[in-house]
């Protein structure tokens, strides 16, 4: 039975845009080139697709699953679908996730904000990448400014929060991320056309299985989650939303790939830039912020495109903050009993002190960013799937596969993979980052 009074996505494509719209955001452009570059490139993107494929389409058909099951908030929804257990940790987890990666993505919404303000004011516009750097290393420095922008960065996810699902979400993704597409392809071109382009091309294309460390895999699995926004109740609280007449199946594979898709167009735009002009690919959370005014620089209507670039991108960033946000307050409103609005605030208010010491100081900046990514949510990730490979039943789980009528072909396969594939692999790469494989290996 559907609840007609919770507010759901009007079809399809609505669904997908804005699933599509909490995936693709400053993970896809600011995170994924800089992690791909300190893991040493191509054997990283290898290792990052076998991860979407793997894990990532298989733990969002799950939460998918769970979430429109129990057409509930994360914490709501675990505690409905397996009552007198203690799995409604997942979704307490996933509220704390939500907390930690909004503090730190709000600082990186703000220096795309500020951006936006220098790119408006054609500020970069004859700066060596020298130059570039030391703006941004200004602007990153934690200063009155910088913690403004992060507030207006916040101040905008709440009041579009506030309206509510479909009034708020759906109607600003569904136009906006193609215009981006059409101009990180644009950019991608440019880049590819610098002298010294094919440099890049092939630290990200060509892999050296050298390179591959246990860091290198745990950071693939993190970027893989981050990106797809998994492991922490997004996908479940965006599910209870989906209408029982979707293909979950369709929809977790459709947003997987548009989501890849612009991760790779991102490189493509960014690698052969940073060898053109020399910048160190291990940068680090720098590096497409000191790349990108060169390439715009470079380009037949470098203003506008630059312009166009930093508004769509605090959009893309906008349109994922949202879905963090609204994790928050759908648990604070549905189990707390909260209003909307006051529980929007709340939660707004707390992230904000957490953005300020992101900003103020790079260790706590860094210890978020990472922590979330290669901790927490591959953790809610491996839990997500054993609960619903092996303690939710699997009757349940097919019927609410199949709540569309349409048989699921995939589903002995789909078993498979999230009781044996996806939690052995999690926890191979989580032991093999802290060097456990190793000491087992040498006994053997
Ligand atoms: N996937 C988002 C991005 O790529 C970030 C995000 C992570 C959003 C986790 C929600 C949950 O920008």
């Amino acid at each position: 039975m559907e609840n007609s009074n919770r507010d759901s996505f009007s079809g399809q494509f609505g669904i997908i845009a804005a699933a599509a719209g909490s995936a693709i955001g400053l993970g896809n452009i600011w995170r994924f080139p800089y992690v791909l570059g300190e893991n040493g490139g191509a054997a990283f993107l290898l290792i990052y697709l076998l991860f979407v494929l793997i894990l990532g389409v298989p733990v969002m058909i799950s939460e998918f699953a769970i979430g429109r099951k129990a057409q509930l908030n994360v914490i709501g929804a675990f505690k409905k679908v397996a009552p007198r257990s203690y799995w409604y940790i997942i979704g307490i987890m996933g509220v704390g996730a939500a907390f930690f990666i909004l503090s730190f993505y709000a600082v990186v919404a703000g220096w795309t904000l500020e951006y936006t303000f220098l790119a408006l004011k054609n500020d970069f516009v004859g700066k060596t990448p020298d130059q570039v750097l030391e703006l941004y290393n200004n602007l990153t420095s934690g200063n009155c400014t910088s913690i403004i922008v992060i507030l207006i960065f916040l101040v905008l996810t709440s009041i579009i929060v506030s309206f509510g699902i479909k009034k708020g979400i759906e109607r600003y993704s569904k136009i906006l991320m193609p215009i981006l597409l059409v101009i990180i392809v644009l950019l991608c071109v440019r880049s590819l056309t610098l002298d010294g382009a094919a440099e890049g091309l092939k630290f990200l294309f060509k892999p050296d299985f050298s390179k591959i460390t246990g860091k290198t895999t745990l950071s693939a699995l993190g970027q893989a989650f981050f990106s797809l926004s998994l492991g922490m109740g997004v996908m479940a609280t965006y599910g209870s939303y989906i209408k029982k007449k979707e293909s979950l199946g369709i929809t977790a594979v459709s947003i997987s790939l548009s989501d890849t898709l612009i991760a790779i167009l991102a490189g493509v735009a960014i690698f052969p830039a940073v060898f053109a002009f020399g910048i160190e690919p291990a940068h680090g959370p720098g590096l497409v912020f000191v790349t990108l005014p060169g390439i715009f620089n470079q380009m037949v209507g470098g203003y506008f495109f630059s312009v166009a670039f930093f508004i769509l991108l605090v959009i893309a960033a906008l349109t994922s903050a949202i879905s963090l946000l609204e994790v928050v307050v759908a648990y604070f409103t549905e189990e707390l009993k909260i209003k909307r609005k006051v529980a929007t605030w709340i939660a707004t208010v707390g992230m904000a002190i957490l953005a300020i010491f992101c900003a103020k100081y790079e260790a706590i900046f860094s210890f978020f960013d990472n922590t979330s990514s290669n901790i927490m949510l591959p953790l809610g990730g491996l839990l997500i799937v054993v609960f619903a490979g092996w303690f939710w039943g699997l009757k349940t789980l097919r019927s609410e596969l199949e709540a569309n009528g349409k048989k699921v072909y995939y589903f002995k396969a789909f078993v498979f993979v999230i009781r044996f594939i996806a939690p052995i692999a999690i926890a191979l790469v989580f032991m093999d980052s802290i060097g456990l494989t190793e000491i087992i290996g040498r006994f053997f």
